[in-house]
């Protein structure tokens, strides 16, 4: 077995946020991916104008059949339509217009963009669909050079900012974002740098040799003019539609009874019927923590409901799924879910300057815990404090260090993450970014590692030692509750990520026994069945843990040497409940 090891496998997609949305939410993002998956191939395609005008064409041809076939335009033109009207279902709900900047963004680019693409639809497939007009990129070309360069340059960028700013929002309290934010943004940039030279330089090159051969006729032009004229309107009408029903929530306000909301300091808001409690707060200047947007996601803006509980409708499914994850009471309510109706008395869970702080941290969802499927892994050195009993205290954290040393260097190399050293011993964390089944075989392969590593520390350090090192290491693999665990202020809350919950408690039950078995590594069948290792050939046996109510399922290995094979052999993975 060559090192390193983790090369062999291919990570899959993972990561657990709490709550993903509603059915509006999921129907919005949906829709969006549809039109930056669009909105991707047809800058692509520009690109390839940086080589040739016959590549563009031909790219075209393969992605005129995907999007022009009838499920290609349902899909498509369905997205479109489900993707506008709910942002302006959302927008016309607002109660307030104080929001973040990046939604507000958001919102600016969601009208801009179909505004200056009614145009360029009705001049590309609507030509093609009405007059039946062959809408190659050498005939688009010839007229967008004709001075459209800077509105459709416009246009693309108006696309791919919206679209990006909407793919991070989206992702940004996943753990794995952050490591993959570089090369997403480099994404970001190249797409529409290679979109823009592409289709300038080909356009450019068409007309110096004289191939700028598109145009349109007479009565072409005033149809694409005309339903140009048409589809602005339509949107402007809406536009209007949605600023009046805004200004008319504002008038109400003044004028209709409203309800009394009261904070912690008896600070008293009135605010009208409809918008959440969390708008409510926005509106009257009140902090209100709120990391997602009020988007159900991170439940940063939980609220206990001191009165007027009786008046607010139950949660509903996705809200309770919410709060159950954090383990909320009963009386608590996320704000941006919950629409009062009547007077309330409220105390907000969480301290906006905190959710403030955190915010500026916006990828780094290990700031809140996340609630995720890993490996732990716990390694001990067997009768270290016995040892260190005979020996003096340099010689002890000599050996100790250089034990350590090389311990962590076979679980970072096998993509583990050192989450703390207890003593003598190692608690390691597999899985954050890989996901549980490649975390559970690092987890595996640096058990196989360590034991290397042990022989060769035992090695260097044999004049050193009455008796060689030995280690026990248990693993198992479930969910388990991430954060950054430490106090304000301390310098080490910005880096230290730590593992909490019943996956901990048994994998260092595991580690334990090791002792009781007279092996050298215990493994709970969970992880061995994640790994996709075949269980049948090994030793099993049961364990009890301390809270379970069943004794768990392990593995048991007295050598670890054995693990090689069964690591070679790359078997089905089994999914980690
Ligand atoms: S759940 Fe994030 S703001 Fe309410």
């Amino acid at each position: 077995m060559d090192r390193p090891l983790p090369g062999k496998i291919s990570h899959p997609p993972t990561g657990t946020v709490p709550g993903q949305g509603d059915m509006l939410q999921r129907l919005r993002l949906a829709s969006g991916l549809v039109l930056l998956t669009f909105a991707t191939l047809h800058f692509l395609n520009h690109g390839l104008g940086v080589f040739s005008v016959g590549l563009m064409e031909d790219f075209q041809q393969w992605r005129l059949a995907l999007w022009r076939s009838l499920p290609g335009t349902v899909v498509l033109y369905g997205a479109a339509l489900i993707h506008v009207s709910l942002a302006v279902y959302k927008t016309a709900r607002r109660r307030t217009l104080k929001m973040p900047a990046w939604e507000a963004l958001q919102i600016v680019l969601g009208f801009a963009i179909p505004y200056y693409l009614i145009e360029h639809a009705f001049s590309t497939r609507g030509t093609h669909e009405m007059f039946g007009v062959d809408d190659t990129y050498t005939h688009e070309l010839s007229i967008l050079w004709r001075g459209l360069v800077p509105t459709q340059s416009l246009l693309l960028f108006l696309v791919w900012v919206h679209g990006m700013v909407g793919i991070h929002y989206w992702l940004r309290l996943r753990p794995w974002y952050p490591r993959l934010f570089p090369y997403l943004l480099a994404f970001a940039v190249v797409v529409p740098a290679f979109a823009m030279w592409g289709w300038i330089d080909a356009a450019r090159r068409l007309w110096l040799l004289g191939q700028d051969e598109g145009f349109f006729t007479g009565e072409q032009s005033d149809w694409i003019d005309l339903m140009t004229w048409y589809g602005r309107a339509i949107l402007i009408a809406i536009i209007c539609g949605v600023g009046v029903l805004l200004v008319v929530h504002r008038v109400e306000r003044r004028f209709r009874a409203p309800v009394a909301v009261t904070y912690p300091g008896d600070v008293v808001v009135r605010a009208n019927t409809g918008g959440t409690l969390l708008e409510i707060s926005r509106l009257n200047g009140v902090p209100h923590a709120s990391v997602c947007g009020g988007r159900a996601r991170c439940s940063t803006c939980r609220t206990k409901i001191l009165s007027g509980m009786d008046t607010l409708p139950p949660p509903d499914a996705h809200e309770r799924e919410v709060l159950a994850k954090v383990g909320a009471d009963t009386d608590v309510r996320l704000a941006c879910q919950i629409r009062p109706t009547d007077d309330l008395t409220v105390r907000p869970l969480l301290p906006a300057r905190e959710a403030r702080r955190s915010a500026a941290r916006v990828a780094d969802a290990y700031h809140w815990g996340v609630e995720q499927v890993v490996a732990i892994l716990f390694v001990d050195i067997r009768s270290f404090t016995t040892m260190s009993e005979r020996r003096l205290s340099y010689d002890v954290v000599y050996v100790l260090n250089r034990y350590l040393e090389r311990m962590c260097a076979a679980i970072e190399g096998a993509g583990g993450y050192v989450d703390k050293f207890i003593g003598d011993g190692i608690m390691a964390i597999f899985g954050m970014a890989t996901g549980p089944r490649i975390g559970c075989r690092e987890a595996l392969e640096a058990a196989f590692w360590m034991d290397q590593a042990l022989r060769e520390v035992n090695k260097e350090l044999a004049d050193s030692l009455d008796e060689p090192l030995a280690i026990g290491i248990g693993i198992h693999a479930g969910p388990a509750i991430l954060g950054r665990i430490g106090a304000a202020g301390s310098a080490h809350i910005a880096t230290n990520i730590t593992a909490l919950g019943d996956t901990v408690n048994a994998a260092s039950r595991l580690e334990s026994v090791t002792k009781d078995f007279g092996a050298k590594l215990v493994v709970s069948d969970a992880v061995i069945k994640a790994a996709g290792i075949d269980i049948s050939r090994l030793e099993q046996n049961e364990v009890t843990v301390k809270g379970r109510e069943k004794p768990l399922k392990v593995v048991v290995f007295r050598d670890i040497t054995a693990l090689q094979p069964l690591l070679d052999d790359d078997g089905g993975a089994h999914p980690i409940n």
